[in-house]
């Protein structure tokens, strides 16, 4: 339906799936009352609400009596509190009985298995703290992590919020350019890293991207080097083997520079594994994640210490209804926010087990994740729509191959569900028995603010349903005016909430500018969404030039940007267009400078080359070559018109304000 915002709403999805009675009998909150009860008294006594479960369910080295203080667009929680989130993930589990419990059971790509107690993880988050402090690093000091999916990417981060140093994570699967404008915003000197990572058989030469961003720099003076690869050659045993495939690894060489480089078990050696937790503010400086904004470079998101820890671990509890017992795996990388918060932070203040996974889901065949549940009796799994449709691609004989009975829980995250892959997650994975929570949120939010509770809220496929505690959301129009139900419009919430974003590294104006100047008073997602007559949240896709693919965030400016760094290109825009399995695949439209020609070897050659700068998440599905970008009078590069033409090979929309009509003429008679 036509809507004042523009935005027009044609999925139509009537089933009703109430939580399994089971499960509902069992559950932390197993009544839509008690729901309505914490619910209502999150939204009006938000102080009250936060504080008692800040004091209930953390330890607080001096204890808050100050909530939420608003004073737009800045935002402190808990700003009279100090604690430690290490302390609260470790040292408050092991006090609690929890030691001996495994806090994180890993299998690498190559099948090694490991399993460290929350008593082992403290030991080892507390000897690299003490390697850190040696090193120099200081309280406030931004540590960048470049890691595979490792057990020593959770204890560096542990390990950082140990001693209050800020973590910077990037994505293992971007290379050099992407590590050097990270390091460069962030003000990063010392990095920790890993030799390599197995990814689907092959070897992902971290360290090496790690030595040319640092040439690209000029900044690094540190960097640390845990031995994922070489170990298995040369250090047979320590710290478990790699389980490395021999002939690969067997050929594998990084150079380490002298006075820079350290090997992490050479400064581990001899450090001591007492190393007591930093009493730090609650609105110490947390992490610094990047991602992709609408316009520019990225964007430093900054989380703080206290709001974070509570946000995260309440919701992790309620949402998957965490147990002592429960296995839960969440399959994001740790280089995106959903690691950050449900692989490491919430769940260990859980004090359940977190599995972690080093490789890809179809290595060695497309049972990977399927195998893995049964052998280690995974009880709650939390992942992506797209691997969801990658699945269903390949058969259920690759499912109905294994026991997946231990399973309670399922979850999703990144991008909307299509109907359809939840209706084969829920009957093929979950046997009708499990419930499903389709969540939304982002890396800015910090935690999960729309999501059904999965013993109470009745959930309807495609849709991420209603708030968590203490999250007012609604659709407006531009000018801020509230839709009617089923009217499309912009999801924004109303008020702050603890794990919210406390501003863009190093850029306030353009944190105001982002997320408070769009639609006055209010927080913008950049989401456009509508709510139904039952008050439940339908997510349509961004508004803005943000580009999911496979429910991994870019921006149209980053690609572009990589484009125009090939010396055969003139200029470059980016679009996103629909992706039966990736939800959204990037087209780019290039201009090149003059005396080059279009070829088939230029098109490879410019995709190989967007995949050597960022990385292979941001390889363009489609390029095309054009002799110019349609631009307005202005000189705005109008991505609307090349988005309709990448997604429906025409042009309908208004041509008024084109600078010259004839470039997308052309464009549109080649289509
Ligand atoms: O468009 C929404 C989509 O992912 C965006 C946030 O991306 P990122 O910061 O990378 O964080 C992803 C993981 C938390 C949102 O603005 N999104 C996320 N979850 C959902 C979703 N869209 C629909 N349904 C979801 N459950």
């Amino acid at each position: 339906m036509a809507t004042g915002s523009g935005i027009d709403s044609i999925m139509k999805e009537g089933r009703k799936f109430p939580p399994p009675a089971d499960f509902a009998r069992q559950a932390h909150i197993s009544t839509e009352a008690r729901y309505r009860e914490l619910y209502d008294r999150s939204i009006k006594d938000p102080d009250g609400f936060w504080l008692a479960m800040a004091r209930e369910n953390h330890h607080w080295f001096k204890a808050p009596t100050r909530g939420l203080e608003w004073k737009s667009p800045d935002l402190r929680c808990f700003a009279d509190g100090t604690t430690n989130l290490s302390f609260n993930c470790l040292d408050r589990q092991i006090e609690l009985g929890r030691g001996d419990h495994t806090a994180i059971l890993f299998e690498g790509e190559p099948g090694d298995v490991r399993k460290i107690s929350y008593r082992e993880l403290r030991d080892e988050v507390c000897r690299l703290a003490n390697v850190l402090k040696k090193l120099g690093v200081k309280k406030g000091d931004r540590i960048t992590l470049y890691m595979p999916m490792i057990p020593e990417l959770a204890i560096a981060m542990l390990a950082c919020a140990r001693i209050g140093a800020p973590h910077s994570v990037i994505f293992g699967g971007f290379t050099s350019q992407a590590i050097a404008d990270r390091l460069q915003d962030a003000g990063s000197h010392v990095v920790i890293t890993a030799d390599g990572g197995w990814r689907r058989g092959k070897i992902v030469p971290l360290k090496e991207n790690v030595d040319a961003a640092a040439d690209l720099t000029g900044m690094v003076k540190t960097v640390i080097v845990y031995e994922r690869i070489t170990q298995s050659r040369d250090r047979k045993g320590a710290g478990g083997t790699s389980g490395a495939p021999s002939a690969e690894a067997a050929q594998f060489k990084i150079n380490m520079k002298s006075g820079r480089d350290h090997w992490w078990h050479d400064l581990m050696k001899d450090a001591s594994t007492n190393c007591p937790a930093e009493p730090l503010d609650a609105e110490h400086m947390l992490y610094l994640l990047y991602t992709s904004g609408s316009t520019g470079k990225p964007k430093g998101i900054l989380h703080t210490t206290g709001g974070y820890m509570v946000y995260t671990a309440l919701s992790a509890k309620y949402v998957f209804d965490l147990k002592p017992d429960d296995v839960f795996w969440c399959t994001a990388d740790i280089g995106w926010v959903t690691g950050h918060s449900y692989v490491v932070y919430g769940i260990l203040q859980n004090g359940v087990t977190s599995v972690m996974y080093e490789g890809a889901p179809n290595q060695p065949d497309w049972d990977r994740f399927w195998a893995m549940i049964e052998k280690h009796k995974v009880t709650k799994f939390y992942t992506a729509p797209t691997a969801i449709r990658a699945f269903m691609r390949q058969g259920r004989e690759f499912v109905d191959k294994h026991d997946l009975s231990s399973l309670k829980l399922l979850g999703t995250v990144g991008e909307p569900i299509n109907p359809e892959a939840w209706i084969w997650y829920h009957t093929v994975v979950g046997k009708e028995r499990c419930p499903i929570v389709d969540t939304w949120w982002q890396t800015e939010t910090g935690g999960i603010l729309l999501t059904p509770l999965p013993g109470v809220t009745s959930t309807k496929p495609g849709s991420a349903t209603r708030p968590f505690f203490g999250i007012d959301p609604a659709i407006m129009s531009k000018e801020g005016k509230v839709a009617a139900p089923n009217e499309g419009g912009f999801l924004v919430i109303r008020k702050p909430w603890p794990a919210m974003l406390r501003g863009i590294w190093g850029d306030p104006e353009r944190y105001q500018r982002q997320y408070w100047d769009e639609i006055p008073g209010v927080y913008f997602t950049g989401d456009s969404s509508r709510c139904d007559e039952d008050g439940y949240f339908w997510i349509m896709g961004r508004v803005d030039d943000v580009i999911k693919v496979a429910g991994h965030r870019l921006g149209t400016a980053e690609v572009e940007s990589a484009l125009v760094s090939h010396p055969k290109v003139a200029e470059a825009a980016v679009v996103g267009f629909p992706d039966e399995l990736t939800g959204e695949a990037i087209a780019a439209f290039v201009a090149l400078r003059s005396g080059n020609q279009p070829s088939e070897a230029l098109e490879t050659e410019l995709k190989h080359h967007v995949a050597a700068v960022i990385g292979a998440i941001a390889r363009p599905k489609a390029l095309r070559f054009t002799d110019a970008l349609p631009k307005t009078r202005s000189g705005k590069i109008m991505r609307r018109l090349l988005k309709e033409l990448a997604t429906k090979g025409r042009v309908d929309g208004d041509l008024t304000t084109l600078e010259d009509f004839s470039v997308i003429a052309k464009l549109r008679d080649e289509a």
